[in-house]
């Protein structure tokens, strides 16, 4: 028999927070771990001091499951090294590792040898099974997704597959899931709890600049599109973001078009930066990258991640409960 998502964490709502980098930092993990998920803070590219600061007060915001993660493809290998360093030496147990994207087996044994919670997001059939083969709780990404795309399938679709292939894995479904409704679909499709991205942007709690958050609130499906032009800072992968004049004419300049500040140091934004607006930046907001998945269309408010949580956890497994509860329909904005 299959285990919960919760279960396998030791938390009470199937549900993962999505570890965005510039958007996710400690209060929104906190708030979402103390309200019985799985809160994730993002690491991205933050090493040393800055990194230390981060993690104190992660640890110091809840003493429940609670995640880093961090983005092998941006970093390399050897900041990898240096970040998974930090953070297994300056957490304690019960804080999990996320990766973005698959790494080195010698990686992910690392990170579950320490005795961690490993949590890989993957995008293809073949990077599941290895994940799952080592041990990870798999995170399966499908297109509707926010933030960069990981493969070319479909979430249920390729949820399907994965099923099919690791029968007893610990599944969680990713991409375009802003609503209970939606949750419970994944649920059915085969997975064991789910990832949301976008739906935490919008929280209170959430870094995410309030121009980001109303764009995001305010759109649907439709005015997002899957585009590659945001690749400064992170080249080569597709990404689905809010349409906005860059996606629409790429053809311009690569000048500075803000600045924001990350732990304390301040840094220019170029235009087709990979970074998020943060609520510490300023300038051309509306041209920057804008990360949002499917699940915008039904995301309306601007709620305590606690409320979030709870809305969700009506429909998702609990530490007990194997299989959905109740579903509800809902149709277009909550
Ligand atoms: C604003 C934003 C930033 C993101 N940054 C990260 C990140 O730093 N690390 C990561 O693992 N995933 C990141 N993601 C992708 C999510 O993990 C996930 O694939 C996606 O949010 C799921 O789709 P949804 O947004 O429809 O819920 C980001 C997503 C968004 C919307």
């Amino acid at each position: 028999m299959r285990t919960t998502l919760a279960e396998v964490l030791g938390i009470e709502v199937s549900l993962l927070q999505s570890g965005m980098g510039g958007v996710a930092g400690p209060e929104l993990a906190c708030a979402v771990s103390e309200a019985g998920a799985a809160g994730c803070a993002g690491g991205y590219k933050l090493s040393g001091d800055a990194l230390s600061a981060m993690l104190k007060r992660l640890v110091a915001g809840t003493g429940r499951p609670v995640g880093v993660n961090l983005i092998p493809e941006v970093v390399g290998p050897d900041e990898l090294d240096r970040q998974l360093a930090q953070v297994l030496d300056e957490t304690p147990r019960h804080v999990y590792l996320s990766l973005f994207g698959m790494a080195d087996d010698a990686v992910l044994d690392r990170i579950t040898g320490a005795g961690r919670q490993l949590v890989v997001q993957v995008g293809t059939v073949q990077d599941a099974v290895r994940a799952a083969e080592r041990g990870a709780i798999v995170v399966v990404q499908g297109t509707e997704a926010g933030g960069h795309l990981l493969g070319t399938a479909h979430r249920d679709e390729l949820v399907a597959q994965v099923r099919a292939l690791v029968p007893a894995a610990c599944l969680a479904a990713a991409g375009g899931i802003g609503s209970p409704a939606e949750a419970a679909r994944a649920i059915a499709a085969g997975t064991d709890g789910v990832l949301l991205g976008t739906a935490f942007v919008v929280a209170r709690e959430s870094m995410a600049h309030p121009h980001f958050k109303t764009a995001v609130r305010t759109s649907g499906a439709a005015d997002t599109v899957i585009s590659e032009v945001y690749e400064i800072g992170w080249p080569g992968r597709r990404h689905r973001v809010l349409t906005t004049d860059v996606t629409r004419n790429p053809d311009q300049p690569k000048n500075f078009i803000g600045r924001t500040v990350v732990e304390g140091k301040t840094y220019l934004v170029p235009r087709f930066s990979a970074a998020v607006p943060t609520v510490t930046t300023s300038g051309r907001i509306e041209e920057m990258a804008m990360y949002c998945g499917l699940s915008c269309g039904a995301i309306s408010e601007e709620l305590p991640a606690a409320e979030i949580v709870a809305g969700f956890a009506r429909v998702l497994p609990g530490a007990h409960a194997v299989g959905t509860e109740k579903v509800e329909e809902s149709h277009g904005k909550l």
